[in-house]
């Protein structure tokens, strides 16, 4: 992992962020606890996500469907045969890799050496096997012609390259054997989606094009897990599918890319931060596909995919079901099995995102300085408050200041410590605005207000503290 990474790693460990999971028995690979900073994070950028998709699009509905779905479901997804990653063993770590990931790697370690035409070369040879119809076996001849050692161990000692399912299964009931009671934990949130077509459709009066989105939980044995919580096995997603006539998907498509760059960086990511990736393999049931790229301390990695998925899903599952999944559409008379464009974020990765864009290192007075300079609107606590002192009536006032800030803002109230050090922890937490309230406070009803970014203080009114976080988070932009 990079420096950076790491250092995130620790403060999120550190302030309460982000937790291994099971902590006090060593952790389990790839999952992670949301702390109480971390929580607030997460359904700060929820809401956010659920108002920009939701509440603002009269014709996108919201629904939360079950995690166990019927196990057909998957059948006719194509998860139960298709759902694989192409994995590779180092016979002498044991260690296993993704064989795409493994060549990629490869790509990237020859630009930074200046080799560009090689890269090319090795991408092109890439591109060709993850298109062949042996994937497995081209794959690992690229691996061995290109002679691609093993990132930890150095060897040059492979197994063949085997295809794994990264569906968690279980079995519902008592009898826990057979195939007739196995059932999966789901791999991505949008089959719920997918089954509730009808659903929705009846129970709304929503025309096409109209969307359903959901926020949930998705599960997937990843065999490579790791970077934090970039790859996790449990995770969570926020995805819309929009559902439109045949023929239109690609207007569509465009207008869904446009906005979902625009959340991005309405939740305070630099636009030089984020960047398109074509997807040079595409699903066969896809006729486009990008991902929104983000650049991590560990480089340009996938934070969302923008996927048009033509009719493939609805009309599975209307041949695994036998029931119409069809629109009837009044002024055309015309009966058909929509076409689907669907947005897809994980939310995980959009936190490890803000974290990475948040994490700052500044000198100040020559003391180091860490500073989580979130977007003040998903910031987990917008305001500190605190008495300069704990005495001559200073607490009562700061309390009271921070129980009006509370009716509409999550706030932080301090009395230990230095002031300069309680500062220090709100800039550690990514708290945009502290409040102090000190003797002059009892005389004239200001107090001082501090802003994480510049480290300027004013003083202001004390009955305006309300009133000075909401314009705060609406007028802040980033200035480095
Ligand atoms: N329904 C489409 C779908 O699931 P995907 O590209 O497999 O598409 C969408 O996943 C998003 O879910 C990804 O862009 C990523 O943000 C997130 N995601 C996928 N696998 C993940 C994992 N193992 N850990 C964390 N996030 C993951």
């Amino acid at each position: 992992m990079s420096k950076v990474l790491d250092s995130i790693v620790s403060l999120s460990k550190r302030r309460g962020f982000i937790f291994p999971s099971s902590d006090i028995y060593g952790g389990l690979a790839a999952t992670y606890d949301y702390g109480p900073l971390g929580v607030e994070l997460k359904r700060n950028v929820t809401s956010h996500w659920w108002r920009a998709m939701v509440n603002r699009h009269d014709n996108i509905e919201g629904i939360d469907a079950a995690i166990l779905m019927h196990p057909t479901t998957w059948k006719a997804s194509g998860h139960v045969d298709a759902f694989n990653d192409p994995m590779i063993d180092d016979k002498q770590s044991k260690i296993r890799y993704r064989a795409d990931q493994l060549i990629e790697g490869h790509i990237v370690r020859l630009r930074s050496k200046g080799k560009e035409d090689e890269a090319n070369r090795v991408q092109e040879r890439l591109v060709e096997a993850l298109h062949a119809e042996d994937m497995s076996k081209a794959l690992y001849n690229v691996i061995i012609d290109e002679e691609i050692r093993a990132p930890d161990s150095g060897a040059f000692d492979w197994t063949d390259v085997r295809e794994f399912n990264l569906m968690f299964s279980t079995h519902v009931g008592a009898v826990s054997s057979g195939e007739d009671n196995r059932i999966y934990l789901r791999p991505e949130t949008a089959q719920g989606i997918f089954v509730n077509f009808n659903n929705v459709l009846d129970s709304t009066r929503q025309q096409i094009p109209f969307g359903i989105a959901q926020i949930g939980k998705a599960f997937r044995n990843e065999i490579v897990a790791r970077q934090f919580i970039f790859r996790m096995r449990e995770f969570e997603q926020m995805e819309m599918q929009y559902f439109v006539k045949p023929g239109t998907q690609m207007e569509h498509f465009e207008a869904w890319r446009e906005k979902r760059m625009q959340w991005h960086q309405d939740i305070g990511i630099r636009a030089s931060k984020l960047r398109w990736h074509e997807h040079e393999k595409l699903a066969h049931y896809a006729d486009a596909a990008y991902d929104i790229q983000y650049e991590y301390p560990m480089g340009w990695q996938e934070v969302e995919g923008i996927h048009s998925r033509t009719d493939y899903d609805l009309a599975r599952h209307q041949e695994f079901s036998g029931k119409k999944m069809e629109y009837f559409e009044q002024e055309s008379r015309e009966r058909f099995i929509p076409y689907v464009v669907e947005t897809s974020v994980g939310l995980d990765r959009t936190i490890l995102m803000l974290l990475s864009e948040a994490y700052t290192e500044e000198e100040v007075g020559g003391d180091k300085r860490t500073v989580m300079k979130f977007h003040p609107a998903i910031a987990p606590i917008k305001a500190g408050v605190f008495p300069l002192v704990r005495k001559d009536g200073m607490p009562e006032t700061a309390r009271k200041i921070d129980s009006d800030l509370r009716t509409e803002f999550n706030t932080f109230y301090d009395e230990k410590g230095s002031v300069g050090k309680r500062y220090r922890r709100m800039d550690e937490a990514g708290t945009p605005l502290c409040f102090t309230v000190d003797g002059q406070s009892l005389e004239d009803q200001t107090v001082t207000v501090r802003d994480r970014d510049s480290m300027s203080q004013e003083r202001i009114s004390m009955d305006r503290c309300l009133e000075y976080v909401s314009n705060y988070i609406r007028n802040w932009k980033r200035t480095d």
